[in-house]
């Protein structure tokens, strides 16, 4: 027990060197086998033991040009690969889904990023520019690449939109990762906006018009309070959600002030949020005629 302690500590010294030192090699991935799942996770909270950004930086793996990538279609005997922002992966195990005949055999043999989150399997769509995605199509991205990296085998980068000929990482690979940065960001803030401003449950039915209200679990946000219905304005969002809005206490932006010092109105008073019209500004439930 005291050895195998001893050992993942070690590894956990050694990969993070590597990693410091950038690189995260082969090698590091083989010696990241022995670490147990549970020191894994730890450490992935300290440094990113990913292999997304060993991938730009290390030359590892083969470079394909875009006819060499498209050989690799599973006609015959040969193998099956496909590639997700110029990341080349082997899905030969999953041939059945990939090779011809397949469900998804329209990504392989190429890069057809864009496809993989909007949904466009055409040849306009199977194609590796990324211009214009949301931020929550950047996260996708980065989904179906931890995806092939847990469950295929990465080969190597395919020259095109994301790395050039020497296998370096290009302006539209960094626009990705910044990008990816943000998403991750604004994921956290959503998150915290979220615990704020829980959604509203909401339910209509043909006749019937719509409802939406407030509990004490809407939203999956469990709390200690209910809230009332507003139409919540985020800055910058373009659509207004339904907020169940804490409406006593102090405002959740200055919790500690003296109970003198507010109107013990929760957040009923910021300004990002509207009564619904129609609806009374103390119900906890609010109904609407179908138009
Ligand atoms: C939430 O509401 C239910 C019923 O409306 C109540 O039984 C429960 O105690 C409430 N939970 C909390 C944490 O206030």
């Amino acid at each position: 027990m005291l050895r195998g302690t001893m050992f993942v500590t070690t590894v956990v010294g050694v990969v993070s060197v590597l990693y410091a030192y950038g690189y995260l090699t082969p090698y590091t991935r083989m010696l990241m086998r022995h670490v147990p799942d549970n020191v894994k996770s730890f450490m992935e909270r300290y440094i990113d033991i990913s292999d997304h950004t060993a991938d730009v930086k290390s030359t590892s793996g083969r470079i394909f040009t875009k006819d060499e990538l498209w050989k690799y279609r599973g006609e015959g005997d040969s193998a099956v690969y496909l590639a997700v922002l110029g990341q080349v992966f082997d899905v030969t195990k999953g041939r059945k889904h990939y090779g011809p005949g397949g469900g998804y055999e329209f990504f392989s043999g190429r890069d057809g990023t864009r496809a993989y989150v909007s949904g466009d399997f055409t040849e306009a769509g199977l194609i590796d520019d990324i211009t214009g995605l949301s931020l929550t199509d950047i996260r996708g991205l980065d989904d179906w690449i931890k995806f092939y990296k847990k469950d295929y085998i990465y080969v190597g980068k395919v020259v095109g939109n994301f790395y050039n000929a020497e296998g370096t990482a290009t302006e539209a690979y960094r626009e990705y990762e910044k990008q990816l940065a943000t998403a991750e960001k604004e994921k956290v803030l959503t998150a915290a906006d979220y615990r704020r401003f829980p959604p509203c449950n909401s339910e209509s039915a043909q006749g019937k018009g719509r409802r939406l209200w407030c509990s004490n679990l809407s939203g999956g946000i469990q709390r200690d309070w209910t809230g009332l219905p507003r139409e919540y304005y985020r800055p910058g969002t373009t659509k207004p959600r339904c907020a169940c809005v804490k409406d006593v206490g102090p405002p959740s932006e200055t919790p500690n002030v003296p109970s003198a010092d507010h109107r013990n109105v929760g957040d009923l008073d910021n300004p990002n949020m509207k009564v619904y019209p129609g609806c009374e500004p103390k119900s906890v439930s609010c109904s609407f005629n179908d138009f």
